[in-house]
């Protein structure tokens, strides 16, 4: 094998290619639905996320003026759905939704609608946001979540394509995961 360097606008794509998630926000009624791959973790007690978004994005201004988000999580079959919402703007059509062919559904916790597609939904009131380079990180405490019985149970399972979360590799070119791999217990020294 041989390493070839990467060019620096293409560095993220070596570790971002995370499960997907369209974030929805809603303020004064106005509701949108955007594609975003730049989003983690960061903390368990309490259950933290960090979403990084440009501010020339709808949702951005949403989430900022009604501090809140949902992270919705779309599998397999919202392929053509996902890049759709991830390449139009709210800002240039009507309803989001109804363009990407999505439900829109009522948040349970929070202000912002669900995508009733999706295999699973976390409900996240903004704590704080960093200017971070050209993103917004926005730093959201998770109030609650909820996922498909088949298709999560503690991890995903994976059980079919159906309910396998879409991960992007770059662009227009996406992903989906095999299979559960289990590493044996570390051998004792
Ligand atoms: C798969 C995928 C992932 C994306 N991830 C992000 C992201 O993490 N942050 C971001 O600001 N934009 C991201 N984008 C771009 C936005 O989704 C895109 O600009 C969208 O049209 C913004 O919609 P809005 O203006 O309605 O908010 C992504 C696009 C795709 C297709």
């Amino acid at each position: 094998m041989s390493k070839v360097e990467v060019p620096l606008d293409k560095v993220h794509r070596l570790i971002s290619s995370g499960a997907v998630v369209l974030v929805t926000a809603e303020y004064k009624g106005r509701a949108n639905v955007m594609a975003a791959a730049w989003v983690t973790p960061i903390s368990h007690k309490p259950p933290l996320v960090a979403l990084a978004i440009h501010p020339e994005r709808y949702t951005h201004e949403l989430i900022k003026r009604s501090g809140a988000f949902i992270l919705n999580v779309p599998g397999r079959p919202l392929l053509e759905q996902v890049y759709k919402c991830g390449t139009l703007s709210g800002a240039d059509v009507e309803d989001k939704f109804v363009a990407a062919g999505l439900t829109r559904g009522a948040g349970q916790q929070v202000d912002a609608p669900w995508v009733e597609e999706c295999l699973a939904h976390l409900e996240c009131g903004v704590v704080t946001a960093y200017e971070t380079g050209d993103h917004t990180l926005f730093i959201g405490e998770v109030q609650g979540a909820w996922a498909e019985e088949e298709a999560f149970a503690e991890t995903w399972t994976l059980a079919d394509e159906e309910v396998k979360p879409l991960h992007q590799l770059g662009g227009s070119l996406f992903a989906i995961l095999a299979e559960p791999l289990e590493a044996a217990p570390p051998a004792e020294s």
